[in-house]
């Protein structure tokens, strides 16, 4: 069959990271695809020095994306105001979509999924929620039988990171907030990480995911980790604890915010960069994801499973995003920043 050919939009530390790692597995991806192109790149600056291969055309030109004849896109940009309209036209066209966006999912999800649908394509998140950790794929098709009563997670990569530099090594917020984002693990605005909202998105995508609906919040916004100065992470370990940033779903109840966990919390030993997700099946008991949360590659990997799982149409069906939401649901959720 004819080679698949995929379009990569924004080439930042997710786009570049989906590109190499693709080409460093070409063997792999084509034994089990049946052969691939990357025709097109787009990005913002097409003046910025980028490494490709010679069939790979960069653009900055959005237009080009709609003309290029493509099976799939990889949309990487920034933010949801960037991806909506990009992710919009592409569903409208019949083009699958595979993102990495969870402010985009979080607000848009059902809209663009209901789009996927009306025009026999798909839209895929895995990498949304936890980075590398396969974990809406894990609950998907591994607890399909279990009721999944809590999940428990460090989802943010950025703030464990600051937290855990904070404690081993009396790095200032600021300083750690700024290896965190060198590093390439911060949103472009890393507000929405210190403040909580980005754990707020995935906690989102993880209510729709397994409950069809939104989270009902008791607080209007999210605590993040602004404020905790070393001193607390010191007084918490000599309670032989540690401050976590956790985001918490108990049926569809939800809360994102710093909290003392003990020793024995499944989440305490979950450090750096790293992303933890305690669920708690009906079945199995206590089950904990644990991986890189955030990053070029582990967030790559998500998104090239993803890809690989479309073509070779060894995705789940359609999920039950939004099965019965409600006018006054919308009104709210359309309200977070
Ligand atoms: P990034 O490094 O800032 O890269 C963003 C890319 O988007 C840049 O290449 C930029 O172009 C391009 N871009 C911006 N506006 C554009 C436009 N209007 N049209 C086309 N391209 C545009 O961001 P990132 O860290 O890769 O994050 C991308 C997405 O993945 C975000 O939704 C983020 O939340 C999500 N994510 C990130 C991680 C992570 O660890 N970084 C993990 C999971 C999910 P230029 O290069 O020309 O500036
Ligand atoms: N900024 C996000 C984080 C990227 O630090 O967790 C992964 O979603």
């Amino acid at each position: 069959s004819r080679a698949k050919r995929l379009a990569i939009v924004g080439y930042g530390t997710v786009g570049s990271g989906v590109y190499e790692a693709l080409e460093e597995n070409r063997e792999k991806v084509e034994k089990l695809v049946g052969g691939f192109t990357i025709p097109l790149i787009v990005v913002k600056d097409g003046k910025k020095s980028r490494t490709t291969e010679s069939g790979t055309k960069i653009s900055e030109d959005i237009e080009t994306l709609y003309k290029e004849e493509i099976d799939t896109a990889v949309e990487a940009v920034p933010d949801a105001l960037t991806a909506y309209p990009i992710v919009k036209k592409l569903l409208e066209k019949g083009i699958t979509v595979v993102t990495a966006n969870k402010e985009l999912i979080a607000k848009y999800g059902e809209e663009l999924l209901h789009l996927a649908a009306e025009n026999d394509c798909r839209l895929y998140f895995e990498a949304a929620v936890a980075g590398g950790i396969p974990v809406l794929s894990s609950i998907r098709h591994t607890l399909k039988v279990n009721n999944v009563e809590k999940i428990e997670g460090i989802v943010n990569g950025t703030s464990n990171f600051i937290l855990t530099k904070m404690r081993e090594e009396g790095t200032s917020f600021e300083d750690a907030l700024e290896e965190a984002q060198r590093l390439g693990y911060a949103e472009a605005l890393p507000d929405k990480d210190v403040d909580g909202w980005d754990a707020w998105y995935k906690t989102v995508i993880l209510s729709h995911w397994l409950h069809g609906q939104p989270p009902v919040w008791p607080e209007e916004k999210p605590r993040g980790i602004r404020g905790i100065d070393v001193r607390d992470l010191h007084l918490a370990a000599a309670f032989y604890g540690r401050i976590k940033h956790t985001a918490v779903l108990e049926g569809t109840s939800a809360r994102v915010e710093p909290r003392f966990v003990d020793a024995d919390h499944p989440l305490y030993g979950v450090e750096g960069v790293n992303n933890g997700i305690h669920v708690k099946g009906s079945i199995v008991g206590s089950l904990l994801f644990q991986g890189a949360g955030a990053g070029k590659f582990p967030t790559a990997s998500a998104v090239i499973e993803d890809i690989v799982n479309h073509w070779t149409n060894t995705a789940e069906a359609e999920p039950p995003y939004t099965e019965q939401r409600k006018e006054q649901e919308t009104k709210e959720q359309d309200n977070f920043p």
